[in-house]
């Protein structure tokens, strides 16, 4: 993937015959990515079939942050549904260029997934969110400086977070807010400046994944659908220091209600 003459199609595809070998699953119909606090939360979305180190299929790096574990797996929903529950997240931070952070997006649609289903854990600008609180994400601002396009793709990312889906999973919990996402670059959180700037250009929510994976799903012709963990206020909105701690705390605590919501919206996909 970090040669220039490589291409990260082929090498998606190659990530997809390696999970269809190794699961015995020839086709998955959805594609979830657990962030922060979510690693639990795929657990009450069916039968897991299969679980595989994420080292043993092309092209994944090895992630090792505390929160997020290394595997996929083929889950079957009560329905019948194969989802790849993607628990092998590689975030821009680390350094790895933007082929890498959106392989796992590339190689789930090259399994057959329609639908793109991304969560994170994040930062809330809005001070009525508190820590636990899941939000839609209905729209995005990337802040990275980068994408995982190359060259002359010309993609229109109207409608990006399907209205269809957001829909749907108001349907679920009727509570369910909304919000603009910005992926900052990370792995410092923003500082208070940052964080109203964000504000000031229409953001709800920092972050530090989702919007470059949200294109590579666009790009690859799938339906993508966003939930934000709100684990803590941003910078400045909330008043004490930020710490990874924190984060890891309010996804634990929250685990039972977005385990829930995330079953049931899945279940309903
Ligand atoms: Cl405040 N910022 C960013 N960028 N990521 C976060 C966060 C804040 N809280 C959790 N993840």
């Amino acid at each position: 993937l970090d040669s220039a003459d490589a291409d990260p199609f082929e090498i998606a595809a190659q990530a997809a015959d390696d999970i269809a070998r190794i699961t015995g699953v020839e086709r998955h119909d959805i594609a979830l990515t657990l962030g922060s606090g979510w690693g639990k939360a795929a657990e009450l979305i069916g039968e897991t079939t299969a679980t595989i180190p994420a080292t043993e299929v092309t092209g994944f790096s090895k992630p090792a942050l505390e929160g997020h574990v290394g595997t996929l797996r083929s889950v079957r929903t009560p329905r019948g549904r194969n989802v790849l529950v993607i628990g092998a997240r590689t975030h821009f931070y680390e350094g790895h260029g933007p082929r890498r952070v959106v392989h796992s997006v590339r190689t789930a649609a090259a399994t057959g997934a329609r639908t793109m289903v991304l969560t994170n854990g994040a930062g809330g600008i809005k001070p009525t969110w508190k820590p636990g609180t899941p939000v839609l994400i209905s729209d995005h601002i990337n802040l990275t400086g980068s994408t995982p396009l190359e060259g002359a793709t010309f993609i229109d990312l109207t409608d990006l977070y399907a209205l269809r889906l957001r829909d749907l999973a108001r349907t679920i919990d009727p509570s369910l807010d909304e919000g603009v996402y910005c992926q900052f670059t990370g792995p410092q959180y923003e500082t208070p400046a940052e964080v109203r700037m964000a504000k000031a250009i229409g953001g709800h929510i920092v972050g530090m994944s989702t919007a470059l994976e949200a294109i590579a799903a666009r790009q690859a012709g799938m339906e993508v659908l966003g939930f934000s963990l709100i684990t803590n206020m941003a910078a400045g909105i909330q008043t004490t220091p930020l710490s990874h701690q924190e984060v890891i705390e309010a996804g634990r605590e929250a685990e039972p209600v977005i385990s829930s919501l995330l079953a049931r919206v899945i279940g309903a996909l």
